[in-house]
C-alpha cells in the first residue's frame, strides 16, 4: 500500500512525509521534486513557462506512475488532489492522509517561509501578507472537499511533529482493522 500525504501548503506534509518514510521503512517520494527531476526545471518555472494547466496535467501523470509501484509514501503538492479524477485514483490505490490545519496556523507558517521558500511556489510569490490570508482561506474551502474524501484526517496544528506522528500511527492501525473486505481485496 501507498501512503499519500495531501492537504495545502505549509501544512507539513514533506516534514512528516520524510518522518514517516523513515519510521515505516518505506521510501519517501515527493511529487514537486519528481516534477522538477523530470522536467528540468523548478517549479516556479513550470507554471511561468508552461503555464498552471500543464502543471496539473504533469502532476496527474506523476500520480499515475507512482500508483503502479508499492510501499511508498508520497507527499502531494497542495493542489494535486483538487484536479482531474486524482483523488479517486489515490484512493483506490493506497491510504491517503489530509494532514489538516487551520488557514490561521497556515498563515503563520507560511508568513514564517524564507523568501526563497515563498517565491518558489508561484501561487503566493506575489501576495501581500494581507492577499495570502485571504487566498488561503478561499483556497481552502474550495479545496476541502476534496481533501476531506481522504481515508484518514489528521490535524498538524501546532509544532509538536512526534504527536502528529503518533496521530498517523494510531489512524493507520485503526485503518487497517477496519478496511472493508472488498478494500482487502
Ligand atoms: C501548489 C502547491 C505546491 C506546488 C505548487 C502548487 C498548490 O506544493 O505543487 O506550487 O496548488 O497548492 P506544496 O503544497 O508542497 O507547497
Amino acid at each position: 500500500m501507498n501512503i499519500y500525504l495531501i492537504g495545502f501548503m505549509g501544512s507539513g506534509k514533506s516534514t512528516i512525509g520524510k518522518l514517516l518514510s523513515k519510521k515505516l521503512n518505506m521510501p519517501f517520494i515527493d511529487i514537486d521534486t519528481t516534477i522538477e527531476q523530470t522536467q528540468g526545471k523548478i517549479v516556479s518555472e513550470i507554471f511561468s513557462e508552461m503555464g498552471e494547466q500543464k502543471f496539473r496535467e504533469l502532476e496527474k501523470e506523476i500520480i499515475t506512475e507512482l500508483a503502479k509501484n508499492n510501499n511508498q509514501v508520497v507527499a502531494l503538492g497542495g493542489g494535486a488532489p483538487c484536479f482531474f479524477d486524482n483523488m479517486e485514483l489515490l484512493n483506490r490505490n493506497g491510504i491517503t492522509i489530509y494532514l489538516k490545519m487551520s488557514p490561521t496556523a497556515i498563515y503563520e507558517r507560511l508568513l514564517q517561509l524564507p523568501p526563497k521558500a515563498r517565491a518558489s511556489r508561484p501561487l503566493i510569490a506575489n501576495k501581500t501578507d494581507k492577499e495570502l490570508f485571504t487566498f488561503i482561506a478561499s483556497t481552502i474551502e474550495k479545496r476541502e472537499p476534496f481533501y476531506n474524501k481522504a481515508k484518514l484526517i489528521i490535524s498538524n496544528e501546532g509544532n509538536d511533529t512526534s504527536s502528529t506522528l503518533e496521530r498517523i500511527n494510531k489512524g493507520l492501525l485503526f485503518y487497517s482493522k477496519n478496511r472493508t473486505v472488498e478494500e482487502k481485496n
